[in-house]
């Protein structure tokens, strides 16, 4: 049975990796989707494509349009500027996913930058919770919605200068956990889907641009792709509504923790 149908979704952090890859699969499965980013281009390629599978010339079902809006979630005002900009255009959200994030960085506490941790609070846990605030009390009002906050394994296990990232995601897992109480007397629902290692730009930005040491991360090994985890997302949405989804974990096969992990399995 497909629930997704018919929905509307904004998902933060749309312009690429996890995020694009959660559009494309609330599309092809007939959502209405608004898609946030601050790269205007990417947004617009994303929508087209998403636009695509709604019409059905990928196999998707028919939905209700792509939208889109340029947006940095560490900007508080622009947030709030966002939630005015969706009630003046008459669109209520069913479904918020909360992906936009970024490690930056990969050093030890006492040798990290305080711009690094700022960037990282500011844009994982401060944007999640400016864009949860924002639409959260209308999904209240309405005892009617699902808030899916992309975790990460990150949030179990801490790894070697993992650090500031760290805290951020065990940040994201507590307030999915909080918010989940402050909830159960309404049908709203809070998720978290917490990835392993998934081959997205994620280790270009934590290493500024410096491709061949992002290279090195996924090399030789079968990382999740993007795919994978917009799949799971879809199946937190998808479940009936007497069923929330509170936490799921999701790992590449050969990553069975942070620590380990095999090389490419032959096939
Ligand atoms: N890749 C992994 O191994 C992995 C594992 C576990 C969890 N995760 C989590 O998955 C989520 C998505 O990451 P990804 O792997 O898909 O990385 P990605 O390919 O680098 O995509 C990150 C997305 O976040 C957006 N973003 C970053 N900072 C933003 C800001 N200040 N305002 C608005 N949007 C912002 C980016 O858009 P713009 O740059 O256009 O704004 C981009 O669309 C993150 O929360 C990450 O922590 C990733």
């Amino acid at each position: 049975m497909n629930r997704i149908r018919g929905k509307t979704a904004v998902v933060t952090g749309a312009t690429a990796g996890i995020g694009e890859a959660c559009v494309l699969a609330l599309a092809e499965r007939g959502a209405r989707v608004v898609l946030l980013g601050r790269r205007r281009d990417r947004l617009d390629a994303v929508a087209a494509r998403a636009t695509a599978q709604q019409r059905g010339e990928t196999g998707g079902q028919a939905g209700g349009g792509a939208l889109v809006y340029a947006l940095d979630v560490r900007d508080r005002a622009g947030v709030a500027g966002f939630a005015d900009w969706l009630s003046r255009e008459g669109i209520a959200p069913d479904v918020l996913v909360n992906n936009a994030g970024l490690a930056r960085g990969l050093d030890k506490l006492h040798e990290g930058s305080a711009e690094d941790w700022d960037e990282m609070i500011d844009t994982n846990v401060k944007g999640l919770l400016d864009m949860t605030r924002a639409l959260l009390p209308g999904m209240v009002e309405r005892d009617a919605g699902h808030v899916v906050n992309v975790g990460s394994i990150a949030a179990h296990v801490v790894y070697p200068k993992g650090n500031v990232y760290a805290a951020t995601k065990f940040a994201v897992r507590a307030l999915t956990d909080a918010a989940n109480l402050d909830l159960v007397d309404t049908r709203v629902r809070m998720s978290s889907v917490d990835p392993g290692l998934v081959e997205t730009e994620f280790s270009l930005v934590r290493f500024r641009g410096n491709a061949g040491r992002a290279r090195q991360t996924y090399e030789d090994v079968e990382a999740l792709q993007p795919e994978d985890v917009a799949d799971a997302v879809c199946y937190v949405l998808n479940a009936p509504p007497r069923v929330n989804v509170q936490r799921m974990i999701v790992m590449p096969t050969v990553q069975r923790s942070p620590f380990v992990m095999a090389k490419r399995l032959a096939q």
